[in-house]
């Protein structure tokens, strides 16, 4: 938890707004956007765009968040673009540091310093929220859209205890009492698996261990049914009983309220369970996207070959299987020319050098199936069939 977070202002802001939508430490390390008299953090003045065409609840176009920091710019997120219907769970994945959370916490309006550099478009069922009134996007969260924390620690105030933090996070969007309020709480506590729920309602998150902690969060993540769910690594630190536990309660969301899910993970086998479709990062940009049957079965990119190629699988030995990705991802200050992968990509030298000088935009590979990648199709369907999927 930030230090900054002990101020009154701080204190106050938390307690207006249930901490579940507001993690302090994101939100308070700076003057918030509105406060400094800044638009939105955008760039350039904000461009009264029209909706995108299609049934999509949320549109994220051409996305960039980039961080003004001593060593230079960071690109962390640097021309997303996707769509997610209601109903459906995006997975994305990518090793560490490739933009999932700050594309999570930009979706979410939370990004509120003033180094931030926000430009592209979010809609959300309609609305876009890039450049509009942050107050707006504030009672937007919660209800329309909530997320679940990589960080539980920075989602729940110290200072108050559990059950009261999701209780004014329930009474924020519902006009119930506190009682009313307090016997959802509750149920949510249980149904996330905390033990004895009514004597643990009135601990303090300190008294939680870090896996009781993270349940905390994401009942109160869950309390309002949001419209749109961002889980961010959602199960790491659960056992994998409780891990299930989790992930069935948000399918039970999704079932009952239709409710659009991204879920952010590590762990492909929870990719492979939920997501109907995927988005692969590398280096803040998308590398490959398609339904997750297709990006599972029939991969295009050279990265996600390695990805996969990590991934335990029970029916096989780990002698034959591929390598997975070798070599760390790029610095975002000094993101590689071209392909950003280029330095790690075994197939750079097969593309006539415009790995190295041109980067690679995201074409359709199959209906609805994209990957940025320079290779020609014959010769990705080549090292398909005789080096990767034999292997995979
Ligand atoms: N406030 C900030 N200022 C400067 N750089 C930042 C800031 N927040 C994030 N970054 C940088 O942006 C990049 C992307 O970070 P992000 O947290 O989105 O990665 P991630 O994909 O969620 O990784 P992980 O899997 O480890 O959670 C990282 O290089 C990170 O250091
Ligand atoms: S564009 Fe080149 S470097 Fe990038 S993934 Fe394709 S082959 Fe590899
Ligand atoms: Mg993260």
């Amino acid at each position: 938890m930030s230090t900054d977070n002990s101020s009154s202002d701080a204190l106050k802001k938390d307690a207006d707004e249930p901490a579940a939508q507001v993690p302090a430490q994101k939100a308070t390390d700076e003057p918030a956007a509105a406060a400094t008299g800044e638009p939105a953090g955008a760039i350039g003045e904000p461009v009264a765009a029209a909706a995108p065409a299609g049934d999509a609840y949320l549109s994220v176009r051409d996305l960039r968040i980039h961080f003004q920091t001593d060593d230079g710019l960071v690109k962390s997120v640097d021309g997303l673009s996707f769509d997610l219907e209601r109903g459906r769970t995006l997975g994305i994945v990518g090793e560490s540091g490739s933009g999932k959370s700050v594309t999570s916490l930009g979706i979410m309006g939370l990004h509120r310093t003033s180094r931030a550099r926000i430009s592209g478009e979010v809609w959300l069922d309609g609305e876009e929220l890039v450049a509009a009134d942050p107050d707006r996007v504030r009672r937007l969260r919660g209800r329309k859209m909530a997320m679940i924390f990589q960080d539980p620690l920075s989602a729940m105030h110290p200072y108050y205890k559990v059950g009261a933090q999701i209780v004014e996070a329930y009474r924020v969007h519902h006009k119930v009492s506190r009682k009313v309020a307090a016997e959802r709480a509750v149920e949510m506590l249980d149904r996330v698996g905390i033990p004895e729920p009514r004597k643990r309602f009135h601990d303090y998150p300190h008294q939680f261990s870090g896996g009781m902690r993270q349940r905390a969060m994401i009942a109160m993540s869950l309390v309002n049914n949001p419209e749109l769910l961002i889980a961010d690594e959602p199960t790491t630190a659960l056992d994998v009983t409780v891990q299930a536990q989790i992930l069935d309660l948000i399918r039970d969301l999704q079932k009952e309220f239709g409710s659009a899910v991204i879920m952010i993970t590590h762990d492909l086998g929870v990719v492979a369970e939920v997501a109907d479709d995927l988005l692969v990062m590398y280096a803040g940009r998308v590398i490959e996207r398609g339904s997750a049957e297709r990006v599972f079965t029939n991969p295009q990119h050279p990265y996600t070959w390695g990805l996969l190629g990590s991934m335990p699988r029970l029916d096989r030995e780990r002698t034959d299987r591929l390598n997975p990705v070798k070599g760390s991802p790029p610095s975002l200050i000094n993101v590689p020319d071209g392909c950003a992968f280029h330095p790690r990509c075994p197939y750079a030298s097969l593309t006539g050098g415009s790995s190295e000088t041109l980067v690679p935009e995201l074409r359709e590979m199959a209906p609805g199936h994209f990957a940025a990648c320079h290779l020609a199709d014959d010769e990705r369907s080549r090292i398909w069939t005789e080096e990767i999927e034999p292997k995979l």
